[in-house]
This record gives C-alpha cells, sequence and structure tokens, in this order.
C-alpha cells in the first residue's frame, strides 16, 4: 500500500452540529495534524496557486512539520501559492533572537522557508503606526481573496467568562471588525507570561473576524482538554462577541475542525 492510500485512512469520527459542516475527531493529536496535512496538500494540488492565511502557536508545530516533510518529499509544491500572516504581536520584530515570541520568525522558520512560499506577506511588528499598518495589511487581504484559513483556538477563563479568541480577537471584539491593533485579554496575558514565560507585549495587530469569514476555507485544530472546553464555548454558547470563535458558526458551511478525542471529551451534548 503507498503512502497516499495509507494517509487517506486516517481514523476518525464526525460529531454532528447545526452550524459547523465537519467536526473530525482523531485518537491522537498526530493523527488529527496528518490528516489536515493532506487536506490542504489535496487544496494545493487542486489549486497551486492558492492564498492561505497561517496560523501560529504550538497546536499548528506538528501540522506544519507534515506539510514540510511532504513538500521536501516533492508530494506537493506551495511555491506558488501566497502565504499570509494572521496576527503578531505589537511591538514585535522578525529578530528570533530580540523578539522570540514572535510570530514573523516562528512563520519563516516553520512555515515560508520550509514550503518555499515566495509570496509570503507578513505584517510588520515594528510599524511606526500600527494603525497604518492594520490598513495596509487590510487592503491585501482585500485584494487577493483567501482560500483557506488555518487556525487554532485561544484558552477560556470561567472565570472571566472571556477568551476563546481567533487570531488576536479577544472577547468583545466585533465580528465585522478587519485588521486591526487589539488590546489582550488578561486570559492571554496570564498565557503567555506565567504558563509560558514569554515576556511579550500587550497588544498584538491581527487579522479580523470579519477577514477570517471571508476566507473560502477554514480549518481550526484544537487537542487536549484544555482546548476542549474553549471549543465547547465557541460550539454551544450563545454565538456573540464575548466568544469570537462562535463567529465560525456564521459561516459554518466552510468550516472543517480537526480534534483529537481529548478535546471532544469536553463537548457534552451538541
Ligand atoms: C495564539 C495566536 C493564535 C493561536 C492561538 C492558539 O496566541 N494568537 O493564532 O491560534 O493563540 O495558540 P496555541 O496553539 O499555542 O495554544
Amino acid at each position: 500500500m503507498g503512502l497516499e492510500a495509507r494517509t487517506n485512512v486516517l481514523p476518525y469520527y464526525e460529531i454532528a452540529h447545526p452550524e459547523i459542516s465537519q467536526i473530525r475527531v482523531f485518537p491522537t493529536p498526530g493523527e488529527a495534524a496528518q490528516a489536515a496535512a493532506e487536506e490542504i496538500i489535496g487544496l494545493v494540488r487542486v489549486d497551486p496557486h492558492a492564498a492561505i492565511t497561517y496560523a501560529t502557536g504550538d497546536t499548528v508545530i506538528p501540522l506544519y512539520e507534515n506539510l514540510a516533510r511532504a513538500a521536501k518529499e516533492g508530494r506537493v509544491d506551495f511555491s506558488e501559492t501566497s502565504g499570509f500572516h494572521l496576527d503578531e504581536y505589537y511591538p514585535c520584530g522578525p529578530d528570533i533572537n530580540e523578539y522570540p515570541h514572535g510570530f514573523v520568525a516562528y512563520l519563516r522558520q516553520r512555515v515560508f522557508d520550509p514550503l518555499g512560499i515566495k509570496n509570503a506577506n507578513e505584517m510588520d511588528g515594528l510599524a511606526s503606526d500600527p494603525e497604518t499598518e492594520a490598513k495596509r495589511y487590510d487592503s491585501l487581504l482585500s485584494a487577493k481573496p483567501i482560500d483557506l484559513a488555518i487556525l487554532g483556538i485561544g484558552p477560556w477563563s470561567t472565570e472571566t467568562q472571556t477568551g476563546c479568541h481567533i487570531a488576536f480577537n479577544e472577547s468583545g471584539t466585533p465580528f465585522d471588525e478587519r485588521v486591526h491593533v487589539q488590546a489582550l485579554d488578561p486570559v492571554t496575558l496570564t498565557r503567555d507570561r506565567q504558563e509560558r514565560g514569554q515576556n511579550s507585549p500587550e497588544k498584538a495587530l491581527t487579522q479580523g473576524i470579519a477577514n477570517i469569514l471571508e476566507a473560502r476555507r477554514v480549518i481550526l485544530l484544537a487537542y487536549g482538554e484544555k482546548k476542549g472546553q474553549s471549543l465547547r464555548e465557541a460550539l454551544i454558547g450563545e454565538i456573540g462577541s464575548q466568544r469570537p470563535a462562535s463567529a465560525l458558526r456564521l459561516q459554518g458551511h466552510k468550516v472543517t475542525l480537526f480534534i483529537d478525542e481529548a478535546a471532544a471529551s469536553q463537548f457534552g451534548k451538541l
């Protein structure tokens, strides 16, 4: 049996949801990442000029490793695709020594360079006027419809009832917001500083929910019980700006979740 045949039979089951068209549950994060990679590889084979927005964070690292391996093996060619940045701390530059938490360095190292993406569109986290930078980046996104947005999800706090961000759209961000400067929620700041030991800023540049919902397809990855609790808020909580990821239910026909059983165990009845 060839590699392709094997990767097409990764075991998963689907959870039905009234709005989200596909929730695929895999036994392990590794299998979910591999399956998501195959989905993206299939999309790029059909459309070698696809415009793709890439999330950062820990969750998507195994996905990007799978994509890099496939590109190296010549199974897929990303060189004519366009790559887009989902979000970036502000202020923050590309020098990994000075900004070890920075997303540009992450994307160059894990996505743009290994996949050979020539047209990589980065946000400038050192722009002197971030509002102008947000407008510039938004005009890039408006000029080139995004074929696929790859997302993770942020943590949810039962204490503050805030969280489940997508990109850096924090609780309270209107769904019609486009690329903008975002003050980070205490839930994110706690995660970054206390859990991750980062000395990262309190602000960010981020694609807005409106930009994300304009993508033709959205793939969201989430693993583990904590992310499952966050997703639960997004999937069955009230749709509204308090739960930014709940916005995906407004365009649920184009959304696919790749999650593991630990995350799914937190859903209860959907
Ligand atoms: C980060 C980024 C998002 C990411 C999310 C989850 O801070 N703003 O783009 O999807 O939070 O990150 P992780 O996968 O590391 O938990």
